[in-house]
């Protein structure tokens, strides 16, 4: 075999070439020309077979260099090409000078919106607020506040309660006990927050509604502060145009009683109920009546804020379809 055609000058021979390759396309035909079916280095393995026996195995090795030695030089000569070609984008990557994406600008939810307005004008009207969990004791929830066990008023509250025998609380009125052991009268104290009841969800019923419950305990509190706070809280929320109704009631937790109406945008809207704290209430926290009046009032935030915006479908504010929430 001449040397021209030996697997080390057919070696030196493609690897001279190939690193000189100006394209891709021609790295891509000299591949083809060593390396592909009827290659010039494809063919010499072929010859193995017919070597003497004594060259054989050389002549085998230096057919597997020229190989490897091509294929070195094509992975080498091909990164050099390509990285000539400058950098390559990532699928994904970012096109900097692609106009931006705008980002939309966040906003409250409407019942945060009404909620945080309440506590504002209550806060105003110098009422503290605060804060106490959701998971109450049955004392506070029911008891203290006139409501034994046995008693006809815990039906119309249909209750959610825990294996520790707590109780989500029912209405936010279980603050009452919260403020009277925080603070000594005279106090004015109120909470917002979340309450739950066993219902049937429709268009006016949900198991989770927030309500605002306040009292005030002073000497010489009478109904007439009472009415006068509620008017001025309500009509800071709902505008100086609305007019309130007292319709008398009953609560197990104040004497007299009275439920809270509201003529707002031509119909008359129940709010809530508001008394005189009940002489016992105020015992159970340690206050001796003969001294203490105090009155108070709870209200629901879901039936203010959809009165404000007219919304007829309670499940609105809990469904967070961004579509609604966008319009407040
Ligand atoms: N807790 C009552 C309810 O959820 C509402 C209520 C009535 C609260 C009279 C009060 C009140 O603070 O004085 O139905």
């Amino acid at each position: 075999m001449s040397s021209a055609t030996s697997p080390s000058s057919i070696q030196s021979e493609a690897v001279a070439q190939i690193e000189r390759a100006p394209t891709l396309e021609e790295l891509e035909s000299l591949r083809v020309k060593y390396l592909g079916r009827n290659g010039q280095i494809t063919l010499l393995t072929k010859e193995i077979g017919k070597q003497p026996a004594d060259q054989r195995k050389a002549f085998g090795a230096a057919v597997n260099d020229a190989k490897n030695a091509a294929n070195a030089a094509l992975e080498d000569r091909k990164n050099a090409l390509e990285a000539a070609a400058g950098p390559k984008r990532p699928a994904g990557a970012i096109d900097v000078t692609l106009p931006g994406t705008r980002r939309p600008v966040g906003r409250r939810h409407p019942l945060s919106q009404t909620a945080e307005h309440v506590k504002s004008i209550l806060i105003g009207l110098g009422f503290s607020y605060d804060d106490y969990p959701e998971v109450e004791n049955e004392w506070n929830n029911f008891d203290a506040l006139g409501m034994p066990s046995w008693h006809p008023a815990r039906e119309m509250q249909d209750s959610f309660f825990t294996e520790t025998g707590h109780v989500l609380r029912t209405h936010t009125t279980s603050y009452q006990m919260h403020a009277m052991r925080a603070s000594k009268p005279p106090l004015r104290a109120f909470t917002l927050g979340r309450c739950y009841r066993r219902d049937e969800v429709d268009a006016t019923h949900y198991p989770m509604f927030s309500q605002v419950d306040g009292i005030a305990i002073d000497r010489g509190i009478s109904f007439c502060d009472l009415k006068w706070t509620l008017y001025e809280w309500i009509r800071g929320v709902l505008g100086h145009e609305v007019t309130l109704r007292f319709r008398p009631s009953y609560f197990p937790f104040t004497t007299p009683s009275a439920e809270v109406d509201v003529f707002f945008r031509g119909r008359w809207m129940e709010l809530g109920g508001s008394g005189m704290m009940h002489p016992q209430v105020l015992r159970n926290a340690g206050l001796d009546p003969n001294e203490w009046q105090g009155f108070a009032f709870g209200m629901g935030i879901e039936r203010i804020t959809l009165a404000q915006h007219n919304i007829d479908d309670i499940r609105l504010l809990f469904e967070n379809d961004e579509s609604f929430l966008r319009q407040f």
